[in-house]
């Protein structure tokens, strides 16, 4: 059949100038399709005389063939190119560092109140808690501070806003975390060792007060409790929170309305440019009030002082961690600035413990 060569020639030629697989669709269609050059030419094949077709034939079926071979080739070598090209523009380097990402840091209260709580759980104190929101009568009835008393006014206590129809007990901001001593031993009763770490408000701001800050509750009730038991565990504390050995306190007394007698608790200490050192020197620096637990407080909380006893203290914690770890100015505690909870911030998974080192 003539043209046979020409037809091909063109086609295959058509087929690899195709640059998409649109072009290369219309390439088929013209060539193959139904009304296509070649389909037409096969049909013709019916009219010819049978010598005809015998040669016509077989050329035909050759061409349809090795132009399909053609088609299936070009397509897969475009689908190749367009991978091709997608790999280069969506390349990615997965040896690139990833993107840093600013790790929050604990609070030093908190880390400091973690630390105590794991001391006092070493020596068999569990931890209590009560509401900051307080009635006036835990807050100081209960603890034997009379109605005269100083810190009663306002200008130490917040009072809640009490509407003129409100006939609910005045409440206040708790001054201290002495009530949950009376929560505690309502609901717990005797013997029992606690401590009563949390928030506590007053009205005071200055370089070492703010409205807020942050106090722990101690409380030990049995049969026989004294105050060598009670100086024994504030020295195996002191020992621990501030890792030195020979720990020095100094009870000096005191008066508090909820003890009888009361101490107030200072710890040797020396300054030396501005560096502390705990358990040397010829300073002494007050860290905590304490005593033995009233009567009166002990009925408060429905424990009868004739058959029991114990002894209780009250400890500053945000002071506490000033100390320790050399924070100069309390207010900055509670100024949530970045830069200040970064340089004296601690890392997230360093729990203390007594065995792993408090400070992590
Ligand atoms: N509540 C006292 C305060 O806020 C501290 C205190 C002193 C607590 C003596 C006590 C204690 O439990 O026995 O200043």
């Amino acid at each position: 059949m003539d043209g046979l060569e020409a037809l091909r020639n063109r086609y295959l030629q058509e087929i690899s100038a195709a640059s998409d697989e649109a072009a290369l669709e219309a390439v088929r269609v013209a060539a193959l399709g139904k009304k296509g050059e070649i389909s037409l030419k096969m049909r013709e094949l019916g009219k010819m005389t049978p010598d005809e077709r015998k040669i016509a034939g077989p050329a035909l079926n050759a061409l349809k063939a090795e132009i399909n071979t053609a088609l299936v080739a070009r397509k897969a070598a475009l689908a190749d190119a367009a991978l091709e090209e997608r790999l280069k523009n969506e390349w990615l380097d997965v040896t690139l560092p990833g993107r840093p990402r600013r790790q929050g840091t604990i609070h030093p209260v908190s880390q400091v109140t973690e630390e105590i709580t794991a001391i006092f759980a070493d020596l068999g104190f569990s931890v209590a808690e009560g509401p900051q929101i307080e009635a006036d009568w835990y807050n100081f009835d209960a603890l034997n501070i009379p109605p005269e008393h100083p810190t009663r006014t306002e200008m130490d206590t917040f009072y809640m806003h009490k509407a003129d129809d409100d006939d609910r007990p005045p409440h206040v901001l708790r001054t201290h975390t002495s009530p949950v001593q009376i929560r505690h031993m309502q609901k717990a009763g005797a013997p029992t060792r606690i401590i009563a770490p949390g928030r506590v408000y007053r009205a005071d701001y200055d370089q070492t007060h703010t409205p807020m800050f942050h106090q722990v509750e101690g409380l030990a009730i049995d049969r026989d409790i004294s105050m060598a038991n009670l100086k024994w565990v504030l020295e195996e504390f002191c020992r621990a929170f501030f890792e030195v050995d020979n720990v020095e306190l100094r009870f000096r007394a005191s008066h508090f309305p909820f003890t009888e007698p009361s101490a107030e608790v200072d710890l040797r200490c020396s300054w030396e440019g501005g560096q502390l050192k705990v358990g040397e020197g010829d300073d002494w620096m007050e860290i905590l009030g304490s005593g033995m637990v009233h009567p009166k407080v002990l009925r408060a909380g429905g424990i009868d002082p004739d058959e029991w006893q114990g002894f209780a203290f009250g400890i500053g914690i945000d002071r506490l961690a000033m100390l320790k770890y050399g924070i100069p100015d309390l207010r900055a505690f509670f100024d949530s600035d970045l830069r200040w909870l970064r340089h004296y911030g601690f890392a997230a998974l360093a729990q203390p413990n007594l065995h792993g080192g408090l400070s992590g």
